[in-house]
This record gives C-alpha cells, structure tokens and sequence, in this order.
C-alpha cells in the first residue's frame, strides 16, 4: 500500500492504472478509521480493480462552533485497517494541498441540504460537496463509496452526481453497528461509559420505528410519536431532531412509503450522535 500527500502523485497514480485500464474505487473518510469504514473498502476491493482511500478531517465541513480541533485522528492505526483490507492507495493531504489561501470557490446543493442535519449544520454539506467533487475530479474513480449511516449526505452526493453529471457510480454500503446496536462512529470515542450506556437509545429507537413500519404504519406522526417517546425514556438523551423524510429529496412527509428514510440526531452529553434506517430495508 503506497500513501501520497499531493494532488499531483495521486494523479499520476491514477494515470497509470488508467493506462492498464484497471477500474477505480475511491473511499472517503476522515479517519480515525473502524469497521463501518472497512465495509466500504471491502466492497470497493471487492468490485474494482484498485482501491485509493482519501483520510482528510476537511475543515470546510465544520461551523465554527463544532469539533474540528478535536476530531480524533490516529493515521498510523488508519493505515493499518486500510492496509488489512486491501487498499492500494491512501491520500492523505494536509489542508493547504486542498485549500489555498484564497481557496473561493464551493459546490452547493439546494433543497436537500436544508433540512435534517442541514438545519444545524448550514455549511456542512456544502464543504461535503466541495470536497467529494475536489476527489473525483482528481481521483475520477469508477465507483465512489459511501455509507448509509449517513443518509443524507449519501442522498446529496447521489443528487449532486446527477445534477452535475460526474461520470461515476455511486455506491451506498449499510449501516455498521457494535454488538449492542450503536451505529459504529470515530465520534463514540467522545463517550464516557454512562454515556456510552445511554447511547444505545438510539438504535433501540430505530430498531422501534423499523418494527412498526413492518407491521404496515404509514403515518409519520404516529411513527414518531412512538420513537419520540422511546428517546425520551433515556434522560441523557437530548434529541435534536426525529424526522421521515423522502429518501431521494429528504422533504418531511405526511406518510411514508418504502425507500422513504426515518433519520435523527440526538446529543448525548456533549455528543452529537446520528441514526437511521430506510423504511423497507433491513
Ligand atoms: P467519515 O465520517 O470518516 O465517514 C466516511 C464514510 O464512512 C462515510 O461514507 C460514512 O457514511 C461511512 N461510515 C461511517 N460510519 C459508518 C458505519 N457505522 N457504517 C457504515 N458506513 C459508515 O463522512 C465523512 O467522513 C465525510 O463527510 C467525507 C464524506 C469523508 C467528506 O469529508
């Protein structure tokens, strides 16, 4: 597995592969890397001919009052699970190979970036664009990967693909989760062990609102109603939000359909924690 840190080798990485005419899969992340992430190389490795993984904490996609500065990062481990996995290649630039100083210019994406997390996070998802469009206009993959743990940015790469007409295929991987249900997270890291206990609420609330949706409810308020009330049985828990949006342009919905996607955020301490599942799928 080689690494490089400039625009430039990734480039000519990718030049030769082409010329053999080897097929590219490209992984994002922002490190600090565990098993949600490895199911994304896995399925790359799996389907293309060369895997580059990108390991960039990209400051553009935190407001200023979030974790940027303390984002765990451990490179050296990250290498190693990339490594055990199969990956060819791992970018990892610093944030003055991405931004210049006089770094201007931003994709945005309307509509689907304004509610859901877009409605705390109004920067957010535009340095998610900005940043997954840099990469595949370097990288130019044939597949690009991405993990249904987060919906909605899966649904805006999905859109800004279309809009845009990248010439890539975009692969969504499903939710990894520990032993007790907690969709796995480098953000779980921030969790004492009483707030770790807590955290749970999450998935058993999801696990809730999935059985309910199987047993044949289409109201979106009566499927709320009873995961609102399952979040507030854990006093840790501080919900930001519990929503039931279309799944392709996250638009709230009266009632609900399958492909349609039941999301929330919920803060634990100071820990803000995402979960969801698509109604219809397992
Ligand atoms: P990061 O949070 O590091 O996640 C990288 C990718 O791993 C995302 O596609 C995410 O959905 C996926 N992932 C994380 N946890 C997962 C889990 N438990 N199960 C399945 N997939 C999981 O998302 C980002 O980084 C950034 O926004 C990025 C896309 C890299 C742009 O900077």
């Amino acid at each position: 597995m080689n690494t490089v840190n400039t625009i430039n080798e990734l480039r000519e990485q990718v030049r030769a592969w082409k010329a053999e005419g080897l097929t590219i899969g490209l992984c994002p992340t922002m490190g600090y890397l565990h098993e949600g992430h490895a199911s994304l190389m896995d399925a790359s490795v799996k389907s293309c001919d060369r895997t580059v993984a990108s390991v960039f904490v990209n400051p553009i996609q935190f407001g200023p009052n979030e974790d940027l500065a303390t984002y765990p990062r451990d490179f050296e481990s990250d290498c190693k699970l990339l490594e055990a996995h199969g990956v060819d290649l791992v970018f990892h630039p610093e944030p003055a190979e991405m931004y210049a100083d006089d770094f201007c210019t931003f994709v945005d994406i309307d509509v689907l970036s304004k509610t859901l997390c877009g409605k705390t996070r109004p920067i957010h998802f535009r340095g998610v664009c900005t940043v997954i469009t840099k990469l595949l206009n370097t990288v130019t993959p044939d597949k690009i990967f991405f993990g249904q743990k987060d919906a909605q940015q899966l649904a805006i790469i999905r859109r800004m693909v279309r809009d845009l007409n990248f010439n890539v295929e975009v692969i969504g991987c499903p939710i990894v989760r520990e032993a007790d249900g907690l969709a796995k997270s480098s953000r779980n890291t921030y969790l004492n062990p009483d707030e770790r206990r807590a955290a749970r609420i999450l998935s058993r609330a999801v696990r809730l609102g999935q059985s309910i949706a199987d047993e044949g409810e289409r109201s979106s308020e009566t499927l709320l109603a009873a995961m609102r009330e399952k979040l507030a049985s854990e006093p840790m828990a501080d919900v930001e939000y519990v929503e039931v949006v279309n799944g392709e342009n996250m638009q709230p919905v009266d009632t609900f359909r399958e492909g349609d996607l039941v999301a929330m955020a919920v803060r634990i301490g100071g820990t803000r924690l995402i979960d969801n599942f698509t109604v219809g799928q397992p």
